[in-house]
C-alpha cells in the first residue's frame, strides 16, 4: 500500500531513491514522507513503547501524537510522518526515549 495524499504536506513524487531501514536497503521517491515510503515496503512499526515495548507506528500522520517517532541519521525522535525521505537516508526503529549518542 503507498500513501498518495497528505493531509497538510505535499507529495510531489519524484525520482526512486534509496535508503536504509534498520540495515535493510529499500526503495522510495524523493519527495514522499518516510512513513509514507516505510508503508510501501511493508513496514507499519516505527518504534516501540516506553514502558511495555509495544510496537507503534502511524496514528494521526500530521506530526501531532509521536507515535512515528525513529531515529534517522542517527538523530532519535524524528517524526516520520512529516519527515521527507531523502537518498541514502539511514532509518532505524527506535526503542524506549531514544538517547543522543
Ligand atoms: S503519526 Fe503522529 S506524529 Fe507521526
Amino acid at each position: 500500500m503507498r500513501v498518495y495524499e497528505h493531509p497538510i504536506l505535499d507529495f510531489t513524487r519524484e525520482k526512486k531513491i534509496k535508503f536504509t531501514y534498520n540495515g535493510r536497503e529499500l526503495e522510495g521517491f524523493e519527495g514522499e514522507t518516510v512513513a509514507a515510503a516505510l508503508h510501501a515496503n511493508g513496514i507499519r512499526t516505527m518504534r516501540e513503547s516506553i514502558h511495555l515495548h509495544r510496537p507503534r507506528g502511524l496514528f494521526c500522520n500530521i506530526g501531532n501524537c509521536s507515535s512515528c517517532l525513529m531515529i534517522v541519521d542517527g538523530k532519535p525522535n524524528v517524526r516520520v510522518c512529516v519527515e521527507k525521505l531523502r537518498e541514502g537516508m539511514n532509518v532505524m526503529t527506535q526503542k524506549g526515549k531514544g538517547e543522543l549518542k
